[in-house]
């Protein structure tokens, strides 16, 4: 389902941030990316997404071509993948609602559907008492559970997860992993990045190692 052939990236056009990177993720598997800061795991979730260009090789995503996207196929592609981002991304001036729901009506569903899956999200990242609270006035922990609902909404095919337990409590985190693998065995896909020793000793999953640009283990 997702396919990274002989990857190079780089921002600069000298250092590569990926250096000829090649990995294979079946469908339904849940993985952990994970590596020193700068490995590049937040760039490969990127280039996933059909966010960033990249200099030499070929990466497939359910048979979607992403180093030759047209218009018509970065649609299809976002529209199966949920992206948590690392710093979030929730629009300022809409509610908590609004930032779930927002992304079902880009997509196109009815009214009635939208406020059912959002509600659904909300209540199972933990966030129903907020839901009419906008992003600024969240604790940055309730913000990680906003992007994460979002990110799930949709039920899509592949969810990328950048760092989604990273200012969480323990606890806490402990609790979205398990949000995740509910997700994994109704049938998504999860790339997990994370830096913690404790999240990948609680979920027992594959993990692909980088470091500086290369994949170290897998
Ligand atoms: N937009 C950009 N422009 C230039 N360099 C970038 C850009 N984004 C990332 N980099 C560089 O690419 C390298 C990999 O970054 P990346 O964000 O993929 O690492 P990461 O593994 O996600 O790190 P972290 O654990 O800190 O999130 C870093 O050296 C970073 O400075
Ligand atoms: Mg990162």
């Amino acid at each position: 389902m997702i396919q990274v052939f002989n990857v190079v990236k780089m921002y600069d056009g000298s250092n590569p941030v990926l250096d000829n990177i090649s990995l294979e993720i079946s469908k339904g598997e849940f993985v952990f990316l994970t590596g020193p800061s700068g490995a590049g795991k937040t760039t490969i979730l990127k280039i996933l997404f059909g966010w960033e260009s990249f200099e030499t090789g070929q990466v497939l995503v359910q048979g979607i071509n992403v180093g030759k996207l047209t218009h018509r196929n970065v649609y299809t592609l976002r529209r199966s993948m949920g992206f948590v981002f690392q710093d979030y991304k929730l629009l300022p001036n809409k509610t908590v609602f609004e930032n779930v729901s927002f992304a079902q009506e880009v997509i196109g569903h009815d009214q009635k559907k939208i406020r059912f899956k959002t509600w659904e999200a909300l209540k199972n990242v933990g966030l129903t008492p907020k839901k009419d609270a906008y992003p600024a006035y969240l604790s940055g922990g309730e913000q990680q559970r906003i992007a994460i609902a979002r990110a799930m909404v949709n039920s899509p095919a592949i969810i990328l997860a950048d760092e989604p337990t990273g200012n969480l409590d323990p606890d806490i985190a402990i609790e979205i992993l398990k949000l995740f693998e509910e997700l994994n065995q109704k049938g998504s896909t999860i790339i997990f990045a994370t830096h913690s020793q404790e999240i990948m000793k609680a979920g027992n999953h594959r993990v692909i190692n980088l470091n500086r640009g290369k994949v170290v283990s897998s």
